[in-house]
């Protein structure tokens, strides 16, 4: 049979592949042999790590346009030669990129090595990790095919495309198809659900960047409020008040770990205000200083979310015990004062899609102003890459299931957006736990990092569910504490939460904590 494949691993094997509303254009097909890879749980996502040795695979490359469009988008498959275990798994993008760049491609050594048929999609804005090079047709005019290639129909394409080739190459469509993919990953999971309930059969979204048209507003309001205030803290303020609601807040779940499991608790009871005038050793400036109210309002900021100027939320924060230094406050205190250092994909977003021009002054906008900008981003793209469509009964027909988790310290995306999204598809689905589960990862940052793992069972987990209908009802991760020991927990699907069972003595291990109903 190995033999076979591998003669078979020649462009004639996938000459009769069509795809509706595209022209193929071309396609490769080589032998890939002796291929190795160490990959990290932390392009996996919901799959432990693995060392893949000496793979065989065919990697067809095809390259296809929707014409007029003047698209040319690549789609690259991986079909096992040995031992293919009879599935599909397809795997996101981050930030900008659709796929078909590094950390997709290690997502593919770990699929192959585990046996899958696997698949990644540029959506024709090659590898670049900013929108920059394919945002515009022309200076002011957004190229919105190239937006609605990422967004939605280089997924069902790409989806479509992969059975095809598998069919072509083993003599059978696969027998289960799942997405696995985080951030960008994971809104391409969404949209898929949402829209092309029949091409997964399972899928797997972490992070997943939903309701984009709001969250890229949110990612700037840290920037936006230090504009407003024209006042930028040094980090270590930032740091200190952090780590002070880390302390404050660590025992409310029962056990002291350096992970703050009540994140709303927290932010009810602890107030940043409090570290105001208190004097910190400053790592980055080598130098004592005192807590600025600066620092406390813009954490406030942070936690509270996106504010109108009439004081309303329009979206949730970032939770308290996140990192407000690794991305959504970054400020520069090189100089004598502080400037702030937004970060560069919201940037994009407002500068190059909403208001059209890279020229635009994001530094200046009043709050009036920028209110209108985040309102224009849903009137403009929220039909086409909102992503947030709580619809997902044609999804749930098809028999899919579906399973998200977040990390609760993502110092990206608000975790609570994705809880509204499960909310909404619960309102309006009551049977949502036939077909979805979330999973909220105290102590875990955006995709990855943090005291927390990645919850690396789920993925088998999903394919349990699919396949024979076992529903998972929690799914272990591990938690390394300050003094550096790591210990077994369960996370709960929400809204659920895990308790610590009272009066249980060990409660590094996973069975001393339970779910709450
Ligand atoms: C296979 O790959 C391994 C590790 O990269 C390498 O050491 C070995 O020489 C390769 N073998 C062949 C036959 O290419
Ligand atoms: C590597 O894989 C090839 C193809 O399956 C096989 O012939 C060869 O024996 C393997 N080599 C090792 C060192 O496992
Ligand atoms: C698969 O083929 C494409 C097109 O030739 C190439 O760019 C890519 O690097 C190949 N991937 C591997 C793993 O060989
Ligand atoms: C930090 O300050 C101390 C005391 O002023 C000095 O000895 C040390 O060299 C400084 N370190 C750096 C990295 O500037
Ligand atoms: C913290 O933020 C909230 C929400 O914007 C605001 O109502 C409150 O006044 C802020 N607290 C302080 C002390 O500024
Ligand atoms: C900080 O500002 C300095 C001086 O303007 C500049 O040279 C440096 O590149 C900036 N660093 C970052 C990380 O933006
Ligand atoms: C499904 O159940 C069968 C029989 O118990 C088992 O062998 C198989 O591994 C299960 N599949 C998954 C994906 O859990």
């Amino acid at each position: 049979m190995a033999t076979q494949l591998e003669a078979a691993c020649i462009p004639a094997t996938f000459s009769n592949l069509t795809l509706f509303g595209a022209e193929i254009l071309t396609l490769e097909a080589t032998l890939v042999t002796n291929h190795s890879a160490s990959v990290p749980s932390a392009v996996r996502f919901t799959q432990p790590s693995i060392e893949v040795q000496n793979a065989t695979f065919c990697n067809i490359t095809v390259s296809y346009t929707h014409p007029g469009q003047g698209d040319n988008i690549i789609v690259e498959t991986w079909l096992p030669v040995d031992a293919w275990n009879g599935r599909f798994q397809a795997v996101g993008g981050g930030g900008w990129v659709a796929g078909r760049y590094d950390p997709s491609y290690s997502a593919m050594s770990g699929a192959v090595g585990d046996g899958y048929a696997t698949i990644t999609t540029d959506a024709g804005l090659g590898g670049a990790e900013d929108a920059g090079p394919w945002a515009l047709v022309s200076p002011g005019n957004v190229n919105l095919y190239n937006l609605q290639n990422l967004a939605s129909v280089s997924l069902e394409d790409e989806a479509i495309l992969g059975k095809l080739l598998i069919k072509s190459y083993y003599g059978r469509g696969p027998d289960f198809s799942y997405w696995n993919g985080c951030s960008q990953g994971g809104r391409q999971g969404l949209m898929l659900a949402q829209r092309y309930p029949t091409a997964y059969d399972g899928i797997a979204a972490v992070a997943p960047g939903i309701q984009w048209t709001d969250f890229f507003p949110s990612m700037y309001w840290p920037q936006q409020f230090m504009n407003m205030l024209g006042e930028y803290p040094h980090a270590c303020e930032l740091e200190a008040i952090t780590n002070a609601a880390v302390s404050f807040c660590d025992d409310l779940d029962g056990i002291v770990d350096g992970v703050i499991g009540e994140v709303d608790a927290c932010l009810d009871g602890f107030d940043p205000f409090e570290l105001v005038g208190s004097t910190i050793q400053c790592s980055q400036e080598n130098r004592t200083l005192e807590v600025s109210s600066t620092a406390a309002a813009v954490v406030n900021a942070t936690w509270r979310g996106m504010r109108n100027a009439q004081g309303v939320q329009t979206w949730p924060g970032l939770n308290p015990g996140t990192d407000l230094t690794a991305a959504v406050a970054i400020t520069n205190c090189t100089t004598e004062t502080c400037v702030g250092v937004p970060l560069p994909i919201a940037v994009e977003w407002l500068s190059l899609f909403v208001s059209r021009g890279p020229e635009v002054d994001l530094g200046g906008l009043t709050h009036a102003e920028f209110d209108r900008l985040a309102h224009q981003s849903g009137q403009k793209y929220r039909s086409i890459i909102g992503t947030d469509d709580p619809d997902l009964s044609a999804f749930r027909k098809a028999g899919g299931k579906l399973v998200t988790a977040h990390g609760l310290i993502d110092q990206l995306l608000p975790p609570k957006g994705t809880a509204m999204y499960y909310n909404k598809v619960s309102a309006l689905s009551p049977d949502v736990r036939d077909f979805y589960r979330h999973f909220e990862v105290p102590g875990m940052g955006h995709c990855a990092g943090g005291p927390s793992g990645e919850p690396t069972s789920l993925f088998n987990q999903l394919r349990a569910w699919v396949e024979n209908g076992t529903a998972l009802e929690q799914t272990p991760v591990k938690v390394q504490d300050t003094e550096g020991v790591v210990h077994d927990r369960i996370l709960c699907p929400y809204p659920q939460k895990t308790v610590l069972k009272r009066g249980c003595k060990s409660p590094g291990k996973g069975h001393c904590w339970s779910c709450s109903s």
